[in-house]
Parts: structure tokens; C-alpha cells; sequence
């Protein structure tokens, strides 16, 4: 069976799919400040079926799509409506939310590697590169990474590996040992992936683990800018200052023009992206109290532009 390839991007560094987060607007945004690709939110088969939650855009492509199920039937044909319309699927096998495990899928696929071997056998048939996103098993003394990866050298274009266990969920360290190890045992690419924080920790991953990639969710989420100040260090070995919040407040005005122009603004989103952006800068606490109890965007608006 032919393998497709991982699309070719610019740089070392990917957006993490992050439900409620990396929407086509957010996707644009990491993408102009140096994200080499980006993933979607995760889709679960069944809204994907009913067709209106596909939010990729011609702009910001190639882009990686993430969907989540259980039935390998209800995943393929998932995956086959999203071929020509992506450029490549990734299946879900690390949520550790529990109405996602409730259903089977994410991190619970973890416990049937078996079940995880037919489902990207089915999928790789598709004509549209495959991909993975694991956690290292459901806990420490059921480490299964290496295992699923070698599963998915036969099927994938690429495995991100957040290097957790199910029951770690975002708590302790993430073992960037099993990404080298990974790393050592397939062929297809790795992308690392877990506490980055510092500009410096993706030189970090990658000399410690020898990953293709590094994928970075919490840090871009405060952050977009995160991504140009690391390729600038990769080029130059500088670390620039971080952006001020006036930058970021200009950066959030951004984002809203582009929530606006593809059609999915929220307030709540909006809102709790002002709370991320505004994290680490003075008096930002009194701040988000105050955005907090506001419920209409025009005052939402008026307030970050006084701030700008
Ligand atoms: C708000 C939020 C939503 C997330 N949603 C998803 C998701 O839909 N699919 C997925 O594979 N991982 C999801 N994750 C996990 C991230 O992709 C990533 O693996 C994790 O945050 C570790 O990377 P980091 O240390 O760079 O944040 C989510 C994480 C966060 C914080």
C-alpha cells in the first residue's frame, strides 16, 4: 500500500489541535506568525456527517484535520469526505475527556491497539495522507507509544506524540524520552509535543529527541506570537522580548476581523481568548475580572480598544 507523505512545511513548528481554540481564525493567525501547519479542533465522525462543523479554508492550507470516533466504518467514511477538501486526516487517540473516552474513542483507543490497527489500515486505503496523535498509554505501567508507533509506520505520514499518559491528563512532566525512542524505531515523521513553554525548549526537544517536529498547544494559545520569536531564535539564536499587551490586544482586534470574515465569532471564545492573551502582564488580573462581567461585544470591543 503507498504511503503518503506528511505535506512539506516551513519550519519546525506546528499548532496543536486544541478544542475550543484552534478555529479557522486562530489557525490563520499561528500560521502568519510562523506555524508551519496547523490542526483543526478535533471533529467527531458523526458532526462531520452532518456536514457543519468543516471549517478548512483554501488560505491557510495545507492544514491537518482531526476527527474522533470509535466505529472504524463511521471514521473512514469521515475521513473520505474529507479528501481534496484537506490535506491530511488525523485520528484522535489521546483525549483524556471523559464524555470522549465515554464514547470509546480518544485516549480509550489506547486500551485496543488491535482496534487502532484496523482503523488506520481502513483509513490509509483513502487517497489523502493519514496521521496519529497519541499519549503514551493509559498510565505508567501501560506504556503502549512505541507499540502504536510502530502501527503507524505502516499506515501514517506522521505521529505526534504527547508525551503523557491518559491518567497524567495535563498534570506531572511529559517524557520527551519516548519521543527519541519513537523517534529511533519509524520511519514516518514525529512531532514532539508537550510542555513547551520557553522559545529555547523546541531547540530543547529536538536535540534531546531528534523529532521532525515540534508541536506546541498551551504556550500558542496565551501566545500566537510564540511562534515568530522561536524561529527567530532557531535563524539567529536570539531571544527576542516578549510582545507587549497593547501587541496582543492589536493581535486579539486581528483575530475578531478574521472570526468575522469566516463566519464564526463567539463571544464566550472571544472572552476566554482575552483572558489567555492577557495572562503574565501587570494589572491583567483586575482586568479579566472586569471582561469577565461583561456580556455584550460592542462594550467587549470598546474595552480592548481603550487598551490598544
Ligand atoms: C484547550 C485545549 C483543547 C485541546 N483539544 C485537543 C483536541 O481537540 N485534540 C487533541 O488531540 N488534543 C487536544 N488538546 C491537547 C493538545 O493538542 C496538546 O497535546 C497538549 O496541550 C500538550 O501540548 P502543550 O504542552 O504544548 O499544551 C487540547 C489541549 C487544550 C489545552
Amino acid at each position: 500500500m503507498k504511503k503518503e507523505e506528511f505535506p512539506k512545511i516551513k519550519g519546525k513548528l506546528i499548532l496543536a489541535p486544541m478544542a475550543g481554540v484552534t478555529n479557522v481564525a486562530f489557525r490563520i493567525l499561528c500560521k502568519k506568525l510562523g506555524a508551519g501547519i496547523c490542526y483543526t479542533e478535533f471533529f467527531h465522525t458523526d458532526a462531520l456527517q452532518k456536514g457543519n462543523v468543516f471549517d478548512v479554508v483554501k488560505e491557510e492550507r495545507p492544514v491537518v484535520t482531526q476527527i474522533f470516533g470509535n466505529d472504524e466504518n463511521k471514521l473512514y467514511e469521515a475521513a473520505k469526505s474529507l479528501v481534496g477538501k484537506t490535506d491530511v486526516v488525523d485520528l484522535n487517540i489521546g483525549c483524556p475527556a471523559p464524555k470522549v473516552i465515554g464514547l470509546g474513542s480518544g485516549a480509550a483507543l489506547l486500551k485496543d491497539l488491535k482496534k487502532v490497527e484496523s482503523i488506520l489500515k481502513k483509513l490509509s486505503t483513502l487517497n489523502i495522507p493519514i496521521s496519529c496523535k497519541i499519549r503514551l498509554g493509559v498510565n505508567e505501567k501501560n506504556i503502549v507509544a512505541l507499540e502504536l508507533a510502530k502501527i503507524a509506520d505502516k499506515y501514517c505520514c506522521a505521529i505526534a506524540v504527547h508525551a503523557r499518559t491518559l491518567e497524567q491528563g495535563y498534570s506531572g512532566k511529559a517524557d520527551w524520552s519516548y519521543i527519541k525512542k519513537i523517534k529511533e524505531s519509524v520511519s514516518i515523521s514525529v512531532i514532539g509535543n508537550g510542555d513547551i513553554d520557553k522559545v529555547e525548549d523546541v531547540k530543547r526537544m529536538i536535540d534531546q529527541t531528534g523529532c521532525d517536529y515540534v508541536m506546541v498547544g498551551r504556550r500558542a494559545m496565551k501566545d500566537p506570537f510564540f511562534f515568530r520569536r522561536v524561529n527567530h531564535y532557531l535563524k539567529t539564536g536570539i531571544i527576542l522580548p516578549e510582545e507587549s499587551f497593547e501587541e496582543k490586544m492589536k493581535l486579539l482586534l486581528e483575530y475578531l476581523k478574521l472570526c468575522k470574515k469566516y463566519d464564526c465569532f463567539e463571544v464566550n471564545n472571544f472572552k476566554f481568548l482575552f483572558v489567555q492573551f492577557s495572562r503574565g502582564y501587570k494589572n491583567s488580573s483586575k482586568l479579566r475580572v472586569e471582561v469577565s462581567k461583561i456580556k455584550n461585544v460592542e462594550e467587549l470591543l470598546h474595552k480592548i480598544k481603550e487598551l490598544c
